[in-house]
């Protein structure tokens, strides 16, 4: 091989480790705000072309500009993913070929004793948190079939690994995500998909800043004692989504300064 060819060689293989999402085609639900947000950024960044999802139309299309800063391509979509499953079955259907699926968007419900958790707050959770996600991955991954790969990442949280009380109903929808990204992974490896999923513990984002000293505190429990960040769990999204990921499956990756190992 010539220098020029090599050097040439060398730029492409540079190119394609900067952007590892290069021609695939990311959905990101819960994208207006947080994690979700810092995951949309970041994926666009790596070349993914993002469907930006939230409930509002202006939320998400304010994300989508801020993909052009790094030349991204995004657009915005939205449905309310508490909607009825046809809803959203819909809403999936009509979007094109998915190759990524990020199931981030979820209810966060106040944290209260288990005696005071009304049913609207049990329905708002479990539809949005678990059901949500099977119907849009139920109807993505057909297609992802079809064309031999795909990627699902579910954002779980540390609460659906270890007890906190008293968030038992949030922390239930977060165990059950891990159990439906474990199925997930064996019912679907051998069709060229790969599911799995992270687990943060308290983050900072640019939306919850009023909460950092609630974070903190809780974060003091961890070996690293502070709170992760949406970029911090974003770059884990990120290598999840690309090829040097090819052999994680079913894992849940805690990205919580190590609170659930000790
Ligand atoms: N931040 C943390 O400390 C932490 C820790 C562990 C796990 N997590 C997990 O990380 C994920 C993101 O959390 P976050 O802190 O970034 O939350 P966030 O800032 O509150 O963002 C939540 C996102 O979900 C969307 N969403 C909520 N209800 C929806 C619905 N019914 N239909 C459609 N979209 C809906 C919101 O969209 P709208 O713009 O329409 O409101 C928003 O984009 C969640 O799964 C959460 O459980 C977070």
């Amino acid at each position: 091989m010539s220098r020029q060819d090599w050097t040439h060689q060398s730029r492409l293989e540079r190119e394609a480790r900067s952007m590892p999402l290069t021609g695939k085609t990311a959905l990101v639900t819960g994208a207006t705000s947080g994690i979700g947000k810092a995951i949309a950024l970041a994926f666009a960044a790596a070349g993914a072309d993002v469907l930006v999802h939230g409930r509002d139309t202006a939320r998400a299309s304010a994300v989508v500009e801020r993909t052009t800063a790094t030349e991204g391509k995004a657009r915005a979509v939205t449905v309310d993913l508490g909607a009825d499953p046809a809803t959203v079955r819909d809403f999936a259907e009509g979007l094109g070929a998915v190759d990524i699926l990020v199931n981030n968007a979820a209810t966060l419900i106040p944290a209260q004793s288990m005696t005071e958790v009304t049913d609207q707050q049990i329905s708002a959770a479990l539809g949005v948190n678990v059901a949500a996600p099977i119907v849009l991955a139920g109807a993505l991954v057909p297609g992802m079939k079809e064309r031999g790969n795909g990627v699902i990442i579910n954002i779980g949280s540390n609460t659906g690994i270890k007890g906190m009380a008293p968030a038992g109903l949030y922390g239930a929808t977060k165990g059950a995500l891990h159990a439906l990204t474990r199925s997930w992974a064996d019912e679907l490896a051998s069709a060229g998909i790969r599911v799995n999923a992270i687990a943060p513990g308290p983050t900072v984002t640019e939306d919850n800043i009023g909460y950092e000293e609630a974070l903190i505190a809780i974060a003091q429990a961890s070996p690293d004692r502070r709170p992760g960040t949406a970029d911090e769990v974003a770059r884990l999204a990120v290598f999840l989504a690309g090829p040097d990921a090819a052999h994680i499956h079913g894992a849940i990756i805690p990205i919580d300064g190590g609170s659930i190992a000790v």
